[in-house]
């Protein structure tokens, strides 16, 4: 997509994505998933999302990439959060004052190594699906490039039949064929939601590093 397109989305305020409430799949899912060893998650796309707090509140090194200052600015002012302002190779850089959460706006092709290498968990919704299909890959690679061996992915896609615009809906087999060469991918839970006056479902994966094979 464009980067047009999602400032005009920004301005217009036509941000349909955007929940007032934490993610329920992620509040229901993290502890169960993760134990104290994880200390950084890294939330690609993130929006103005609410996750983003919710993780930090749990004490963990959270780290947002996000393209629109709107949105930035937003979540900061929204949330009645201080940020130290300044800047990041290519990215602005907002260091929040009483939390272990930064976000950087900017395009998150351009995001510099150190947030990969440094992340346990990648926090995906509405990322992967926010690209077109002929970005996806590009988008996957950074991770299969980048992340650390032991990094993990917690990925949330929707699935529906109204391909207009993002959200997209991305199928198993899509995430498999994206993915599965490096990662193994369990499709944990899913939940149906209301989209574009159709049904669709919400589901969550998690993918982990698949150890390389020994002789
Ligand atoms: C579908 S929204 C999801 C936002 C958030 N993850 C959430 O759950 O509310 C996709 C977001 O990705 C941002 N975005 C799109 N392309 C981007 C890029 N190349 N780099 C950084 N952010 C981008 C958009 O501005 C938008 O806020």
């Amino acid at each position: 997509m464009e980067s047009d397109f999602w400032h005009e989305r920004w301005a217009n305020n036509q941000i349909g994505f955007h929940q007032d409430v934490t993610t329920p799949l992620l509040e229901r899912h993290w502890d169960e998933l993760f134990d104290s060893s994880v200390k950084s998650v890294f939330v690609p796309l993130c929006g103005k999302s609410r996750d983003l707090l919710w993780l930090a509140e749990r004490g963990l090194e959270v780290v947002g990439v996000e393209l629109s200052q709107t949105a930035v600015e937003s979540f900061f002012a929204e949330q009645k959060l201080d940020a130290r302002r300044g800047l990041h190779g290519e990215m602005r850089e907002y260091r929040c004052a009483s939390l272990p959460l930064t976000v950087y706006q900017g395009d998150f092709f351009a995001l510099s190594n150190d947030v990969f290498v440094t992340s346990d968990v990648v926090f995906d919704r509405g990322a992967l699906i926010a690209l077109p299909r002929i970005m996806r890959r590009a988008y996957v690679e950074k991770f299969k490039s980048k992340l650390k061996p032991e990094a993990r992915i917690l990925l949330m896609t929707l699935e529906h039949s109204d391909e207009k615009s993002p959200p997209f809906s991305v199928q198993e087999s899509e995430i498999r064929d994206l993915y599965e060469d490096e990662f193994s991918v369990k499709r944990i839970d899913e939940e149906p939601e209301e989209f574009r006056g159709q049904l669709a479902t919400n589901v969550i994966y998690l993918l982990n590093r698949k150890q390389p094979v020994t002789l």
